[in-house]
């Protein structure tokens, strides 16, 4: 990696109780760029990111943001920062519409309604089908639509780094191959992502840096294209 990155995790430890879900995890993340971290079901990809977002408590290990330790910060400072998770499961708030979800999103802003009203169009101009449904109530949208209103939401918070737990999850691939198309547009806007994901294909597809996780650990790391024609993961993940 040239230069230095914008995230750093070293040694990073989670244990729920006896079970040791992150066991010493080293990442960098270099700032333009995305990352993905790949792994089975259960391998300690989402108590990754709930660590770095405060979410859950560290047992051990750093992480660094932009030169600056966020190691102990509460989970709302880590996102004034600009280190933003989209939300598990796409818990969008269901009662109110795309445009109120989209003003929630904003709300660790300080900058004046202007800034915010042009953030949303830039997110409409996104996703279009959340400005076709700008006036629903977010529990009536699609799987998908819900999935794009939870990156938009996020969006909406300025980030410096973006956050995704699997927003493959559940969704038919073609609606997986819009969202990520956009998230690479998102990325070429400049902004730097990390995305977990079980879609190993896919993700290291995007990715410009990528790891793998196996029982809290990182077992092998490279770029996505590396990855993807390694016989080891072709072997486990991609069915080869
Ligand atoms: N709240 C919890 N309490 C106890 N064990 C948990 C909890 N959440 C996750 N785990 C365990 O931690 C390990 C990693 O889980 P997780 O980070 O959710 O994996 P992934 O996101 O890669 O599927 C698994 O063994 C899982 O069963
Ligand atoms: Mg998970």
């Amino acid at each position: 990696m040239s230069g230095q990155p914008l995230l750093s995790v070293r040694d990073l430890t989670v244990n729920y109780g006896h079970v040791n879900a992150v066991r010493g995890i080293d990442l960098d993340l270099a700032a333009g760029e995305i990352t993905t971290l790949v792994g089975a079901n259960g391998a300690g990809k989402s108590t990754t990111l709930m660590a770095l977002s405060g979410l859950v408590k560290k047992a051990g290990g750093s992480v660094q943001f932009d030169g600056r330790d966020i190691t102990s910060l509460a989970p709302h400072k880590i996102v004034a920062s600009g280190l933003v998770q989209v939300a598990e499961g796409r818990a969008t708030l269901t009662t109110l519409s795309v445009r109120e979800n989209l003003e929630l999103g904003a709300y660790t802003r300080s900058d004046g309604a202007a800034a915010r009203a042009r953030d949303i169009e830039h997110v409409y101009s996104l996703f279009p089908r959340l400005a076709e449904r700008a006036a629903q109530m977010a529990g009536s949208l699609s799987g998908g639509e819900q999935q794009m209103l939870a990156i938009g939401r996020a969006l909406m918070a300025k980030p410096r780094l973006l956050l995704l737990d699997e927003p493959s999850m559940g969704l038919a691939p073609i609606i997986v191959q819009d969202i990520f198309r956009t998230l690479r547009r998102i990325n070429a806007e400049g902004l730097t992502i990390f995305l977990v994901e079980q879609n190993v294909k896919q993700a290291l597809k995007l990715a410009q840096r990528a790891y793998v996780i196996e029982n809290g650990q990182v077992v092998l790391q490279g770029s996505g294209a590396e990855l993807l024609g390694d016989p080891r993961v072709q072997a486990a993940y991609l069915g080869h």
